[in-house]
């Protein structure tokens, strides 16, 4: 695939890095070039540093690797109003909540991802890989420690949720779509669960049920 990072830190690397291993043409851009140019370098694989509009045009699958406060500045950069992001699937791993804490920062009834859909239209947003921290897919296709690990998705265009879920396996992960776009904020709503618990010294997955 095709592939369009905006953004040049902690998880562009983290994901960039695997889907270059696994075989994807990868773009690299942000706000600064010089951290896009240095990104590339350390991906390797033929990965290429560009400008946002150029990350955003013709690809297969965008990644928003950026802090849910600076999705609009990207976007905006990246110039994807006009519908140029017409039927990309669109990555969605932001995070809008309380450092430390995890409440939520977006207005009740509301999720970072539709707020993204608004402002990139025409595009397929997927809100995917906002839940594990960016090591568990340093490790390559085992994971972090070996135990495959599993990806909720939200989105609506069904196309866009299985190259999502594509580019999950790639990581040995396995995709499971809780539903459309309009239950996003139920998984963000999970990260701040899991970052509030995380926090204050639990382990979240102790306080899960396990279902076999
Ligand atoms: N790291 C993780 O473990 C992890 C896990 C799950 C989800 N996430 C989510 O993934 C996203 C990226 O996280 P990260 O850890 O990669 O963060 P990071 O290392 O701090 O990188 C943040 C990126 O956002 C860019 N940025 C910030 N404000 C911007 C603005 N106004 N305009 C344009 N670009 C802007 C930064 O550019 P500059 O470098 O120029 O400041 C940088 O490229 C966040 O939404 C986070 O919640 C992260």
């Amino acid at each position: 695939m095709r592939i369009g990072i905006l953004g040049t830190g902690t998880l562009a690397q983290a994901l960039g890095a695997g889907w270059a291993r696994a075989g994807h043409e990868v773009v690299v851009g942000g706000r600064s070039e010089s951290k896009a140019r240095e990104l590339a370098d350390r991906l390797g694989h033929g990965v290429r540093a560009a400008a946002p509009p150029e990350v955003a045009e013709g690809r297969d699958a965008l990644l928003l690797a950026v802090t849910w406060d600076g999705v609009q500045d990207i976007l905006r950069h990246a110039g994807v109003s006009g519908g140029r992001l017409n039927g990309t699937p669109l990555i969605d791993p932001t995070n809008a909540v309380e450092h430390g804490v995890g409440v939520l920062l977006t207005e009740p009834g509301t999720s970072n991802a539709e707020r993204i859909a608004a402002l990139a239209p025409g595009a397929h947003v997927v809100k995917a890989f906002h839940l594990f921290p960016s090591d568990q897919w340093t490790g390559g296709p085992g994971g972090k420690d070996g135990q495959p690990v599993t990806v909720p998705l939200c989105g609506d265009d069904p196309a866009a949720l299985e190259v999502v879920g594509a580019l999950v396996r790639d990581f040995g992960g396995v995709p499971a779509v809780l539903g459309p776009l309009a239950r996003a904020r139920q998984l963000e709503e999970v990260a701040g669960f899991v970052i509030g618990l995380a926090f204050s010294g639990v382990d979240p997955g102790s306080a899960i049920p396990r279902v076999p």
